[in-house]
């Protein structure tokens, strides 16, 4: 091919001269700088490869990260992983060979990427995300996702998602409003957890977490800094009372004292709330996951207890009473799997309460045919969101409006097993689900979310609104 032919295939000329045209009318100061960005704009993006890795998750077990590329630049994205897994949930898929990682090595995942999913994806416009969700949905066949992984799909759809927030050169939170078709981003209320039990810690306390919610709070930034200064407080309230030893922090970042009521974990938050100076503007959320410790239909409060008694059960009436008892006596305004996963006749009993918001985890394991059923029985009025328990953001989206059709909360959901990836901070913005449980203010894959809400306000600057007391959204 001569020159001339090449040139004029390319249309080249054209194209040059337009870019030319543009920087002098723009009169911009920089017009080389100029001209390479509107060239690069003129091209339409295109995923041309996908490459994905195991590293490890917060826990030191095995997960999927991902390395989108397009021709306008390389997009990351990894996927967290939980303690709690269901049969109604997306397939995590893992190796099994117990002599590589125990089992958990994610080495098939990561060569579906490689292979089967790559070759589907290369060519699409990222900023299709439905289409890219649907390819892999199809190439995978199953009602699960367990053939190519959810843990792989996942790990791809947010990838692509980055990128085509990327492509369309606005923050990722703003693409995500875009792709729910709705235009007001909101800061979530974030729920720190403050106290660690349940499968999270090494103590004795049956319940999972303890969260504390700066409703009263005027911007995110201020419900960051109420958190953790009550945090602080915490950790010198528990010294005092215990001694160091019991300062030690859980899966998430919570402490983990040994005590061995819930009242008494209540009493130690409630105290460096009222320390902190901010009763009242602080109120607190339980996840009880209480699957963890039912035996049949009673609730086993000494489960994890080296003297186990076999005298503290609770029948699910007492445990009903007992956390009328808890609303009444702290300012608890949301609980989270107060009962077995299949006892849905006392969540019902106590959602009917009406006490304080009853959030469904274990219950609904993000599956939309759960939700339907939460829906249509009044099991529960709120949604813990885990996007692995989904599998692709396309999916999560329509989740997220199942939901708030039925005027449910949301709260967005990290799990145990993190990343350093904070997508969910830009999901809860970009859909404003109203909160986020992201752990403790302190450790790295928290923190990263919590500090990408936070860049997200500084951003959004005049236009930032922060849900605070309308949490509930
Ligand atoms: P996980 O659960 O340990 O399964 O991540 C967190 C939660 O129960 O909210
Ligand atoms: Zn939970």
């Amino acid at each position: 091919m001569s020159v001339q032919e090449y040139l004029d295939k390319h249309m080249l000329s054209r194209k040059l001269e337009d870019a030319v045209n543009a920087a002098v009318r723009a009169k911009t100061p920089d017009p080389v700088l100029f001209i390479s960005n509107h060239m690069k704009k003129s091209v339409q993006s295109v995923i041309t490869k996908v490459k994905a890795r195991q590293i490890l998750d917060s826990r030191g077990i095995p997960t999927v990260e991902v390395d989108l590329h397009t021709n306008k630049g390389v997009f990351r994205a990894s996927v967290p992983s939980g303690d709690s897994s269901g049969m109604y949930e997306a397939v995590e898929l893992r190796d099994g060979d117990k002599g590589v990682y125990l089992g958990n090595g994610v080495a098939k995942a990561v060569k579906n990427i490689n292979d089967k999913i790559s070759e589907a994806l290369v060519g699409m416009d990222p900023t299709l995300q439905s289409q890219i969700d649907q390819a892999m949905i199809d190439l995978d066949k199953t009602e699960k996702k367990g053939e190519l992984g959810a843990n792989a799909i996942l790990a791809v759809s947010i990838a692509a998602c980055k990128a085509g927030a990327a492509e369309k050169e606005v923050p990722l939170y703003r693409h995500i409003a875009d792709l729910y078709g709705k235009v007001s981003p909101m800061l979530p209320v974030p729920a720190f957890t403050v106290i660690s039990g349940g499968k999270h810690a090494g103590n004795n306390l049956a319940i999972q977490e303890i969260m504390i919610l700066p409703t009263g709070a005027n911007r995110f930034v201020e419900a960051l800094q109420m958190g953790t200064e009550t945090y602080h407080h915490l950790k010198a309230v528990i010294t005092e009372k215990y001694g160091t030893h019991d300062c030690n922090v859980g899966e998430s970042g919570g402490f983990a004292p040994n005590v061995s009521s819930f009242r008494e974990a209540l009493d130690l938050v409630k105290e460096a709330i009222r320390r902190a100076g901010y009763t009242d503007k602080i109120q607190i959320a339980l996840d009880v996951a209480a699957t963890n410790f039912c035996i049949g239909t009673r609730y086993d409060l000494d489960f994890k207890s080296p003297q186990k008694s076999g005298q503290n059960f609770l029948s699910a009436e007492d445990m009903v009473e007992l956390y009328r008892e808890l609303c009444n006596d702290f300012p608890i305004v949301s609980i989270e799997d107060p009962f077995d996963k299949e006892d849905w006749e006392h969540i019902k009993r106590f959602s009917s309460t009406g006490i304080c918001q009853v959030v469904g985890d274990d219950l609904l394991m993000s599956n939309v045919k759960r939700i339907e059923r939460a829906i249509l029985e009044y099991a529960c009025n709120a949604l813990l969101l885990k996007i692995n328990q989904v599998g692709t953001v396309t999916e999560v989206i329509e989740v997220v409006k199942q939901a708030k059709e039925a005027h449910w909360g949301v709260v967005t959901s990290h799990r145990c097993g993190e990343t350093i990836d904070s997508f969910i901070a830009d999901l809860s913005v970009g859909l404003s689900v109203g909160q986020i449980k992201a752990g403790a203010p302190c450790r790295g894959e928290r923190l990263e979310k919590y500090i990408q809400l936070l860049r997200i306000e500084e951003e959004l600057g005049d236009q930032a609104v922060y849900c605070g007391v309308d949490w509930k959204q």
